[in-house]
């Protein structure tokens, strides 16, 4: 399963990356909006720094719109994946930049139809919101699972983009369903590295460590 960061925030990015822990970048408005930054400048600068998809939203509400901004993202970097809402308007401009080979993201899913729906118009990722689901009592990872199936069923070659994950278990449910990406925000992804045995067995190893005394622990660099 590639692992992508949920992330406008450069040094979360950067740092991420130097981890070897991800294979590309999902922005969403809100995101973009918490960078207080110019716009452009820095999706290009993300486009610059992730070797991957970088996903970046339309704001549009009209399939024109959608479509022109699609377009001006797509021509900024070749990494550039145009998300499109799951709306009628949103699958129109799907089809439309499909068509154009530029490829769409289709977010903001919260049901198996949609999906079906976002597949048929060409959709290079889906994006079903997993935490949203569960924030109202829906079972979110139920949703992949369907979608699974359903897309399984199909020579469908859209991509399940496990998006709006909440903690390191729906990670670990998205990698046991064998969906192809998950995005989390980087407070997620530090989480899946920590364990409480690692650090107390790190502390136990590096204390009996310094028990050796100075002489021992030189180190010593022999050919033979
Ligand atoms: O980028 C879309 C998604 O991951 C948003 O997550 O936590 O705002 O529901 P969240």
């Amino acid at each position: 399963m590639k692992i992508f960061l949920d992330s406008a925030n450069l040094q979360e990015i950067k740092e991420a990356i130097s981890w070897g822990a991800i294979d590309g970048v999902t922005t969403n408005p809100s995101l973009v909006a918490k960078e207080r930054r110019e716009f452009f400048p820095l999706l290009k600068e993300i486009c610059a720094t992730v070797n991957g998809p970088v996903s970046m939203e339309t704001i549009a509400r009209d399939a024109a719109g959608m479509v022109e901004e699609g377009r001006t993202f797509a021509k900024l970097h070749p990494n550039i994946v145009v998300k499109c809402p799951l709306t009628k308007e949103g699958l129109k401009a799907t089809r439309q930049l499909t068509s154009e080979k530029i490829r769409v993201n289709v977010t903001l899913c919260f049901s198996a139809t949609q999906a079906l729906l976002a597949a048929k118009a060409g959709a290079y990722f889906i994006s079903p919101f997993v935490g949203r689901l569960d924030d109202i009592s829906s079972d979110g990872m139920g949703l992949i699972r369907d979608i699974k199936t359903i897309y399984g069923n199909y020579p469908f070659s859209t991509q399940i983009l496990v998006a709006s994950i909440r903690h390191p278990l729906h990670v670990v449910e998205a990698a046991r369903l064998g969906a192809d990406i998950a995005t989390m925000p980087f407070s997620v992804l530090e989480a899946l590295v920590k364990h409480p045995l690692t650090d107390a067995g790190l502390e136990r190893f590096l204390k009996d460590w310094d028990q050796l005394p100075a002489e021992a622990k030189a180190w010593k660099v022999t050919t033979r």
